[in-house]
């Protein structure tokens, strides 16, 4: 039994290089309540220095309280992995609240060993919603919803779609975006950094045109002739517009099975500071920390991407950004944002990179509650329900 007036303890749980931003906030803002105990645990599952460790350092996220260090596997063995390790802490420990972010296998791992406990779990990024089922991130967000006791929503489309799949409203919370929260706090410190000159991307103008690209989905990077022919329309754009590529773990071993380390020039670092104007049009490079790729981000004149998260950045920076896949969970960033969904199809991707390019830039707008304040509208619905 736990003592009167004892604080609660949360469990917020982070794994995969998306999640780090969103829990920064969280954390930050769930610390400032004297009778709350937030403890961060790591499942592992990203665990390079440049996936994990730099994102730690630059969001100011204090050490895990636990690592699980779970690693790589398939899904199956990682997430089976994640539910035994997280098991073991939550018999330990015994959080008031498990809290999951995004839609990674961590998400729902910790999810499902948390609620056979009856733990309650809080799900941030609730209700987005792809409808491609071939995709392990909708299969994780479908479960985690149905078994969250609060779903916080960064949309009013997400808060629909809960409705449709039966979830009470009494359970679901539209507060904004976590992700945006972060961005708005790192902007300033991210303009310091020195990313474009280290690339040789700068201008002394500031007028510094370039696009760029990042590309990890399994399904645009495991299958050879695919990704062969996505590199082939960035490597004509490039000739139009010098392209810039942070490439994922997964993306760089593909390149180097492939033997295409000269065709993307793929460099083992970040070229040495200070380094003279670069002339390759296309570089690829190992993944970049957060403050380095906001940097790069927004000063681009293009993004193309088939992650999520920066479908929803490109909207509050006011960058153009074509997404690589044939859908999106996040129809707001179109609506509202600056996000044009163009799929895989080599010719299409650069006949919209190029009239995007030559367009004027539409106003930015900005979707309701993406304004910095989410973690605190979350955290006062903790207290309200909790406390
Ligand atoms: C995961 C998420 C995806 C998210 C992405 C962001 C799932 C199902 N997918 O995909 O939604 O967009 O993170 O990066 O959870 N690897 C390393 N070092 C690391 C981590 C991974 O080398 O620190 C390599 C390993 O070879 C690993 C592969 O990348 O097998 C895939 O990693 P994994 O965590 O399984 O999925 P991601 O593709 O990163």
């Amino acid at each position: 039994m736990r003592k009167a007036g004892a604080k609660k303890a949360i469990f917020l749980v982070v794994g995969a290089r998306p999640n780090f931003m969103k829990a920064a906030p969280l954390i930050r803002e769930m610390k400032r309540e004297p009778r709350f105990l937030p403890l961060l645990i790591h499942t592992g599952q990203h665990y390079d220095p440049m996936m994990s460790d730099s994102f730690f350092r630059e969001l100011r996220l204090p050490r895990p309280w636990m690592d699980l260090g779970v690693g790589s596997g398939t899904h199956a063995e990682q997430t089976g992995r994640i539910m035994i390790e997280f098991e073991k802490v939550c018999f330990a420990k015994r959080p008031d609240l498990v809290a999951v972010v995004g839609d990674v296998n961590s998400t729902i791992a910790c999810a499902l060993a948390a609620v056979k406990l009856n733990i309650p779990v809080a799900h941030v990024e609730a209700g987005l919603r792809s409808r491609d089922r071939t995709m392990p991130e909708e299969i994780n967000r479908l479960l985690t919803d149905q078994i969250s006791s609060y779903l916080f929503t960064t949309c009013e489309d997400a808060d629909q779609n809960l409705i449709r799949e039966g979830i009470p409203k009494s359970r679901i919370f539209f507060v904004g975006n976590v992700m945006i929260d972060s961005l708005q706090e790192h902007r300033i410190l991210a303009g310091k950094s020195k990313v474009l000159e280290r690339l040789g991307l700068a201008h002394q103008n500031g007028d510094d045109r370039y696009a760029l690209l990042t590309l990890h989905r399994p399904s645009n990077v495991d299958d050879p002739a695919l990704f062969k022919g996505i590199l082939k329309a960035i490597t004509d754009l490039s000739e139009t517009i010098p392209v810039v590529f942070p490439a994922h773990p997964r993306t760089i071993r593909q390149i180097r099975r492939l033997g295409l380390e000269k065709a993307v020039h793929l460099m083992k670092a970040l070229p040495a500071r200070g380094r003279a104007r670069n002339r390759r049009t296309l570089i690829t490079v190992p993944p970049l920390g957060y403050l380095d790729f906001l940097r790069l981000m927004s000063r681009a004149s293009l993004v193309l991407t088939d992650s999520g998260g920066i479908q929803e950045e490109t909207t509050i920076l006011g960058i153009p950004c074509l997404t690589l896949r044939g859908n999106t969970e996040r129809p707001i960033t179109i609506k509202e944002g600056t996000n044009h969904v163009v799929g895989n199809d080599p010719g299409r991707i650069l006949r919209t990179a190029l009239r995007v390019l030559r367009s004027r830039r539409p106003p930015l707008k900005k979707p309701r509650y993406w304004d910095g304040q989410a973690a605190r509208r979350i955290v006062s619905v903790l207290k309200a329900r909790l406390l």
